[in-house]
C-alpha cells in the first residue's frame, strides 16, 4: 500500500477516535467527579529470601513484592504511606504521566522525602494510558531489597482494548538480585565503587522450586504482565513451549506479534497473552541475564489445571547477541487500527509530520577521577539537593539551589572530567523536541523520562548524524517511557513538552542513576496558569530553604 493511502486511512480512523473521544468526554462531564481509590501502606523491614538465603527486605503491608495497585483510567489514586523504615522514603509511579502534577512524581528533585516514623499521602490521577507499570522506592538503594510492586491501569468500559478478555491476569516481576543489604550497596557507591555483579535473578521475589507460580486452565488465554524491576541487567523472558503474544507495552497497544522470548531491559514492561494449548503438564518460566559473561537464570513453574506431570526437558534457550535484540526493538509497532485510548494527548498521532524545534543530544559518560566512580550526561554528574528543585523553582529561589542549563544540547563526545552539580535543563512549554541518546560505552543503557510518553523512533549501532533521521520510524513507532541504548549505539525519541512540571530523565540502572546519570527537565507554564499545572498541594512536605518561607501566590485559573 502506498504511503499516502495509509495516511488517508489513518486520518479516517483518527476522525472515528475523535468522535469516540467526544462521546466519552460528554459522558465524563455528567459525572460529578472521577472515582477515588484508596490505599494505606505500612512500609517496614522484614525477612525475605529471594535467593533462598534469609536477608533484610522492604515490605509493604507485610508483602514482598509489594501489593498491586489496580486502577482504571481517570481514577484518583490516594496512597497513604507510613514510613516505618529508619531512613527517608519516596516512591515513584514508574510510567504514570501525572499530567500537570509533577508534585507527586516521587523523585528527590520534586518532593521532600517522607521522614522515618511519619506518613505522607500521595494523590494522583491516572489517565488513558491503559497498560502495565510498576512502582519502586527512589531513595537510596532501597529498591535493591524490595518496595516494588505492580501497577495496572485498566481501560474504562467505554473504551475497548484490542483483544478478548483473558481468563485471568498474572504479574511477572523479574529482576537481578544482589543479595546484599541496601546500606552495604549504598556504602559501596558512596565510596566511589561499583555494586558489582548480581548473585542471581528472581521472578516475583523467588527463584526455583517446583510449586506452581500460576495455574492455567486448558484452552484458555491468560494475560501476563512482565516488568524488569532489577538494578542493572537486561533480562530475557520466555515460557517453555508457549509463544508470547505481545499486546501492549508501556501504554501503547502494539501490532500483535508472537515472540518465543522478549528482551526486557531495566525499567521496561510488556503485556503478553499466553494460551494454554499444549500437553497438560507443568512448564518452566525463565528469566536470564543478557549480554553478560556469566549468564544468571531464574526459573519458576506454571501448571495446567488438568496437568499430569512435572516440567520436563531442558530450559528453552535464550537468544544470542545484540543484533537479535535490536531487531526485536524494530518489530514493535503501534497498532494504528486498535481502538484503545491513546496514551498521548490528541495531536501526537501524526508525530512524523510535526517540525522539530529543538534537538537535544545526551551522551552518557563515566569518570574515575581520584579513584571514585561517577556517571554523567554531557559532562555533568547530577547530585540531589536538600531543597527539591521543583520547590526551589516554585518559591522563586531556584538561583540559590541550582543553575539551569549547565549542559549543551550538542556536546562534543569527549568528557575528560565530570562536573558534579544538579543537572537541570529547561524546555519551552509545548515545544516538539527530538532527543538523541548516544552511548559510547561498552554497557547497555536504559533511560526513562517521567511525565511523558515519547515516540521511540530508532535504536541503531554507530554514531548519530542528522542524516540518520531518514532511518526513523515516522509512521507507527510505539509511544513509551523507557528506551534502551546498546553499546556504541544511539537511540532517538520525539515528544511534545506539553506537561508542565519538573521531570526526571534518568538511567534506570540504579548504580548509574545514584552516581549522577540523570537530569531534570523544567517545563514551565508560561504564565503560572492552573490550566497547565496544579498548585503546590496543601499537604506537600516542605524541606530545605523553602521550609519556613511564605507560600508564593497560587497559580491563577
Ligand atoms: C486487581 O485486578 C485483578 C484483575 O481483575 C484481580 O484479579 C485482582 O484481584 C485485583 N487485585 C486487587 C488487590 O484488587
Ligand atoms: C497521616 O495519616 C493520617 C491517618 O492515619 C491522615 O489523617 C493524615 O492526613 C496523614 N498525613 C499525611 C501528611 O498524609
Ligand atoms: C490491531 O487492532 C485491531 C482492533 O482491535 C485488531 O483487530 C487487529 O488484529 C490488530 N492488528 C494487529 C496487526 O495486531
Ligand atoms: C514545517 O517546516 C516547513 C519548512 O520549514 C514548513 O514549510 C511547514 O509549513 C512546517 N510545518 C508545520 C506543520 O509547521
Ligand atoms: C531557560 O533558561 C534560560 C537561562 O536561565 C533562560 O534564558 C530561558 O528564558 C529559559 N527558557 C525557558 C523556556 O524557560
Ligand atoms: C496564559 O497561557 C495560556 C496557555 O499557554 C494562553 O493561552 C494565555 O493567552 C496566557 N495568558 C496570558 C494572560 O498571557
Amino acid at each position: 500500500m502506498a504511503f499516502l493511502d495509509v495516511r488517508k486511512k489513518i486520518m479516517g480512523r483518527v476522525w472515528t477516535w475523535t468522535m469516540a473521544l467526544m462521546l466519552c468526554l460528554m459522558a465524563a462531564s455528567v459525572r460529578s467527579e472521577d472515582p477515588y481509590i484508596y490505599y494505606t501502606w505500612k512500609v517496614t523491614y522484614g525477612t525475605i529470601a529471594p535467593m533462598g538465603v534469609p536477608q533484610q527486605g522492604i515490605l509493604i503491608n507485610g508483602q514482598f513484592p509489594g501489593p498491586e495497585i489496580n486502577s482504571t483510567s481517570n481514577n484518583n489514586v490516594v496512597i497513604n504511606v507510613f514510613n516505618n523504615l529508619d531512613e527517608p522514603l519516596l516512591f515513584t509511579w514508574h510510567g504514570v504521566q501525572h499530567r500537570k502534577n509533577s508534585w507527586q512524581d516521587g523523585t528527590l528533585g520534586v518532593q521532600c522525602p517522607i521522614a522515618p516514623g511519619t506518613n505522607y499521602t500521595y494523590h494522583f490521577q491516572v489517565k488513558d494510558q491503559i497498560g502495565t507499570y510498576f512502582y519502586y522506592p527512589t531513595t537510596g538503594l532501597q529498591r535493591a531489597i524490595g518496595g516494588f510492586g505492580g501497577l495496572r491501569i485498566f481501560s474504562r468500559l467505554l473504551i475497548p482494548v484490542p483483544y478478548a478478555d483473558p481468563a485471568d491476569e498474572y504479574w511477572v516481576l523479574i529482576g537481578d538480585w544482589f543479595g546484599k543489604s541496601h546500606t552495604a550497596l549504598k556504602q559501596k557507591l558512596d565510596s566511589g565503587r561499583s555494586i558489582g555483579r548480581p548473585v542471581g535473578v528472581h521472578i516475583n521475589g523467588k527463584n526455583g522450586g517446583l510449586e506452581p507460580l500460576y495455574t492455567m486452565e486448558p484452552g484458555k488465554t491468560y494475560k501476563y504482565r512482565i516488568c524488569n524491576v532489577g538494578l542493572k541487567d537486561s533480562l530475557n523472558f520466555r515460557i517453555q513451549g508457549h509463544p508470547l503474544k505481545l499486546v501492549e507495552t508501556e501504554g501503547s497497544h502494539v501490532v500483535q506479534n508472537n515472540y518465543d522470548s522478549l528482551d526486557v531491559h531495566v525499567g521496561q514492561c510488556y503485556t503478553v497473552l499466553v494460551t494454554a494449548d499444549q500437553e497438560p503438564k507443568d512448564y518452566f518460566m525463565v528469566a536470564s541475564t543478557r549480554f553478560t559473561k556469566k549468564v544468571l537464570t531464574a526459573t519458576r513453574v506454571i501448571r495446567y489445571s488438568n496437568g499430569v506431570g512435572p516440567a520436563s526437558g531442558g530450559l528453552p534457550p535464550a537468544p544470542q547477541g545484540w543484533a537479535w535484540s535490536i531487531n526485536q526493538f524494530r518489530s514493535f509497532r503501534w497498532n494504528l487500527t486498535a481502538s484503545a485510548a491513546r496514551p498521548n494527548p490528541q495531536g501526537s498521532y501524526h508525530y512524523g509530520q510535526i517540525n522539530i524545534t529543538r534537538t537535544i543530544k545526551l551522551v552518557n559518560t563515566v569518570s574515575r577521577a581520584n579513584g571514585k566512580l561517577r556517571y554523567g550526561l554531557n559532562g555533568v554528574s547530577h547530585v540531589d539537593t536538600q531543597t527539591p528543585l521543583k520547590l526551589a523553582e516554585y518559591y522563586g529561589v531556584a538561583d540559590k539551589v541550582f543553575k539551569y542549563n549547565l549542559i549543551s544540547d550538542s556536546p562534543d563526545t569527549a568528557f575528560p572530567d565530570l562536573t558534579v552539580a544538579p543537572n537541570v535543563i529547561n524546555a519551552t512549554f509545548r515545544d516538539f523536541i527530538e532527543v538523541i541518546f548516544e552511548n559510547p560505552g561498552k554497557v547497555i543503557q536504559s533511560y526513562n523520562l517521567d511525565g511523558y510518553s515519547f515516540f521511540a523512533l530508532a535504536v541503531e549501532p554507530g554514531k548519530w548524524t542528522p542524516e540518520k533521521r531518514k532511518n526513523y520510524n515516522l509512521l507507527d513507532a510505539i509511544s513509551r517511557h523507557t528506551i534502551q541504548v546498546f553499546p556504541n549505539s544511539w537511540a532517538a525519541i520525539m515528544l511534545t513538552f506539553d506537561n508542565a512540571g519538573m521531570w526526571n530523565l534518568r538511567s534506570e540502572m540504579a548504580e548509574n542513576r545514584y552516581l549522577g546519570q540523570q537530569l531534570y527537565v523544567s517545563v514551565l507554564s508560561p504564565n503560572r496558569s492552573l490550566r497547565d499545572e496544579y498548585n503546590l498541594p496543601e499537604t506537600q512536605l516542605l524541606c530545605g530553604i523553602v521550609k519556613d518561607m511564605p507560600k508564593p501566590p497560587p497559580y491563577s485559573s
